[in-house]
């Protein structure tokens, strides 16, 4: 997957994952569940990135503004977490624009399906 990169946008933006304190290179538009998982990092994404669990939380330690706004699905979605802070993002929602990034995986697990 990593031999695909297109020329004209090589993986720049840095993500760093907590508390693994694993730093990646992501590209632009990939979603923060993308970067982790193209890079070997095991994050879980039980509805596949769908935003319909929230396996996939994250805080947002530092970088929020290098992030996609979030949407309404999302914060509804989040909404169904106790876990969630002020911080809080899906994974597999928030898109990479720009970096850094840091972010703490917290990986709800959720048995409401
Ligand atoms: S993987 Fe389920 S909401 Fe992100």
């Amino acid at each position: 997957v990593t031999e695909e990169l297109p020329p004209f946008s090589p993986p720049a933006i840095q993500v760093t994952f907590l508390p693994l304190n694993i730093t990646v290179k992501a590209h632009r538009g990939d979603t923060i569940l993308d970067a982790a998982l193209e890079n070997g990092i095991q994050m879980e994404h039980e509805c596949g990135g769908n935003c319909t669990c929230t396996t996939c939380h994250v805080t947002v330690e530092e970088g929020d503004y290098n992030l996609s706004p979030m949407q309404q699905p999302e914060d509804e979605r989040l909404s169904t977490t106790d876990a969630r802070r002020e911080n809080s993002r899906l994974g597999c929602q928030a898109l990479l624009r720009n970096g850094p990034v840091v972010v703490t995986v917290r990986g709800d697990t959720q048995p409401d399906e």
